[in-house]
């Protein structure tokens, strides 16, 4: 380098620098590795902190301010100066133990922006940008500084000023509860409020004109964004306020009636990621692998002792009100006492259970989930002494827990735990090492939790920094004993799969109970075409499909599911989990042994996935590519209009002639009308081979290709 250049050079660092602290308008930005996503930042004339975001030159979010507001201090929010800004790249591809593909690429460009007050206490805060092709996340850092040891935080202000009154699909931002049905609406018409009293719901508190994220919204030239968060840990879950006159949303964090902070940390720390997934096309949401790629390497190492399975359970026969979790209490809600001797309606017997081990080791099943198993469900819902109710090692005497875990293991069958925490946390975390080193004992290696109910310490919700916690923490502990855990009435899903991957599923959406019970009509046909591209876009989904016997009238004359049966099989495909239930009753299944074919052979753990077409909220096709095997199975499904689907089948290997059975709606099948009619036949498939097939209201297929 010659002297001049090297003067120049300095000059030029100089100008930057002095730019940095004195020019308001622009001064920073950011671009992804292929171009297309940009990120600009700034800070106005009083000194505030704003971001924008471009695609392919078209604005997507425009200037969006960013502050913070604290209980024992000023806020952070203006009179700022950027100090020091850093550009890096990265790019790597890692693994998934399990999950919807098996190597993942995380590539981005990263900025990383120190401000800090111009005067008075002179803090620091970083803004960290992660900028990847399809989208982005950006996180506040809080840095280890003199005089500020901790942050009481009572609102983070993000906003998230949009372009466009996007066609927008939506859960109101409830602080307890997302099973709630999404609504399509524009961005400007939202009105989360009218949503207040849900009739179906244990728990329920929506305090604004909010929405919970994944919040998915499309564009009138196709453009599809997706805002959410990655990486949930120590904080609490973000809403999204929506102001429809400037078509923004702002943050509003969950809060607690405890404390008058909504999040407490100690210095240093950083927030959750608030991402920002954009696309051309709603195919490209599902593909994306933002969400995971934001959170931190596998920290367990080898998880090899869970393995993702298909489960069966005593389940859905209490959902129907066949048979009953408590075991000797009346079931009239007017006189719950306890008659000191069994009704005869409990589900989970030793009898009954080796009836699902048996139908599940006959029909490459791996698990069978048993809820009811264990004492205290007399006193189950709408008490509010529920602290010590149940203790998770206690079983009910018509049920041998010993011999059904040596029943199973000799058929090649695993009994999945059920801890039915009624949101008692404070019993389920004193109880946590008892019941998980009962399951390690016996070799049971995963755990569906649940928390139905008001949230106990009263004025904690499900949502906020303490419940983030517990979850979190639940985790961590499950993993010392070698258990996996699917929770249900969980926190949103987050991608924390990648750092701990015994975070195998979770609910967190209406799921297929609400057709069991629910007085407002089940899951309408659109349901599972929206949260395809909305609640599954944060991660695993315990939908819990397979329901053949659609009506179920000796059960619930009034309720019903309201998909063909074809669909319930293209679930399987469709709605990504590493494990899968057969939802139904072992009678339905046995009355349907062709459809059930499908569910003995379609995979839960893949090698790759291609999302063959999508409209949000109409229609969504999913191949997917088993590990180990290199078979393909292929869903789609549709919402109430019937459809035809022309599939390319490009995507298979060269040379390799395919087996196809394919499970089709019949011509005249319809979800309400005629719904089990289904269509069974086998073909050979080999690559570039076109298919045409036409889906019910409320339909769908199902497709296995065995080499
Ligand atoms: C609600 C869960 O979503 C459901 O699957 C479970 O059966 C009940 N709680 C009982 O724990
Ligand atoms: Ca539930």
């Amino acid at each position: 380098m010659n002297k001049l250049f090297q003067y120049f050079i300095l000059f030029t660092a100089f100008l930057v620098i002095t730019s940095c602290s004195t020019d308001h308008r622009l001064t920073t930005s950011i671009s992804s590795p292929g171009g297309t996503i940009h990120v600009a930042t700034g800070l106005n004339e009083v000194g505030e902190f704003y971001y924008m975001v471009s695609k392919a030159g078209k604005t997507i979010v425009d200037t969006s301010m960013i502050s913070f507001d604290f209980l024992e201090k000023d806020s952070f929010k203006s009179g700022l100066e950027i100090v020091t800004t850093e550009a890096t790249s990265f790019n790597e591809t890692w693994q998934m133990p399990w999950g919807e593909q098996l190597d993942v690429i995380n590539n981005y460009d990263q900025l990383k922006i120190s401000l800090q007050e111009k005067s008075g206490e002179q803090r620091l805060v970083n803004i960290i940008f992660r900028v990847y092709d399809d989208g982005l996340g950006f996180r506040y850092e809080f840095p280890e500084q003199e005089g500020w040891i901790e942050a009481q935080i009572t609102e983070e202000h993000t906003q998230f000023n949009l372009t466009e009154d996007y066609t927008t699909f939506w859960i109101p931002g409830d602080w307890d509860i997302y099973e709630h049905l999404y609504s399509t609406t524009k961005l400007s018409e939202i009105d989360a409020t009218a949503l207040r009293d849900h009739p179906s719901l244990a728990q329920t508190y929506i305090p604004h004109n909010a929405v919970n994220t994944p919040v998915t919204m499309v564009a009138n030239d196709g453009t599809h964004i997706s805002i959410h968060e990655a990486a949930l840990v120590d904080y609490s879950g973000m809403t999204l306020q929506v102001d429809p006159e400037n078509l923004d949303f702002n943050s509003v964090l969950v809060g607690s009636e405890n404390t008058a902070y909504k999040v407490i940390r100690q210095l240093p720390f950083h927030t959750p990621w608030r991402t920002i997934t954009i696309t051309d096309h709603a195919p490209g949401l599902i593909e994306s692998n933002l969400i995971v790629n934001l959170n931190e390497p596998n920290k367990l190492g080898d998880v090899s002792w869970f393995e993702p399975m298909k489960y069966t359970g005593v389940w859905w026969e209490m959902h129907l009100g066949k048979s009953t979790w408590d075991y000797g209490m009346t079931q009239s809600m007017d006189s719950w006492k306890d008659t000191g001797k069994a009704h005869g309606k409990h589900g989970a017997t030793t009898e009954n259970v080796k009836k699902f081990i048996d139908f599940s080791a006959a029909h490459n099943i791996g698990g069978v989930l048993v809820e009811g198993w264990n004492t205290g469900w007399e006193r189950w819902i709408g008490f509010e002494d529920r602290e010590g109710v149940f203790d998770f090692v206690t079983t009910y005497p018509d049920y041998d827990l010993e011999e059904v875990v040596r029943y199973g293991k000799e058929k090649g069958v695993d009994i999945i735990m059920h801890h039915e925490t009624s949101a008692a946390t404070e019993t389920y975390t004193k109880q946590q090492d008892t019941a998980f080193a009962l399951m390690q004992s016996l070799g049971i290696h995963s755990v569906k939790t649940g928390y139905v109910g008001k949230i106990l310490p009263t004025g904690e919700y499900h949502h906020g920094q303490y419940m983030v916690n517990h979850y979190n923490n639940t985790v961590e502990k499950a993993a010392q004993y070698q258990v996996a855990i699917n929770a249900h009435e969980p926190i949103k899903a987050t991608g924390l799969r990648r750092t701990y991957p015994n975070t195998i599923s979770r609910e967190g959406l209406r799921g297929q109970e609400f057709n069991a019970w629910s007085s407002d009509g089940g899951n309408p046909p659109e349901h599972l075409s929206i949260v395809a591209f909305t609640r599954m876009l944060g991660g695993p989904v315990d939908f819990t499909p397979g329901i053949f016997n659609i009506k179920f009238d000796e059960y619930k004359k009034d309720n019903q599911v309201n998909t063909t049966l074809a669909q319930q099989l293209a679930l399987y495909v469709v709605i990504y989990s590493p494990i899968q239930m057969a939802a139904d009753l072992v009678e339905h299944y046995e009355a349907n042994p062709e459809p059930l074919q499908f569910i003995n052979d379609v995979g839960v753990d893949w090698k790759q996935t291609q999302v063959l077409e999508g409209v949000v909220g109409d229609y969504v096709t999913i191949a997917r590519e088993e590990r180990e095997t290199g078979n393909w199975f292929i869903g789609g499904i549709t919402d109430e209009h019937a459809r035809v689907s022309t599939l390319t089948f490009d995507f298979l290997e060269d040379g390799v002639t395919y087996t196809a059975r394919v499970y089709k709606d019949a011509p005249d099948a319809h979800w309400d009308d005629n719904p089990t009619a289904i269509t069974i036949d086998e073909q050979t498939i080999v690559k570039g081979d076109v298919l045409e097939i036409q889906l019910a209201p409320g339909g769908g297929f199902a497709i296995s290709l065995m080499k």
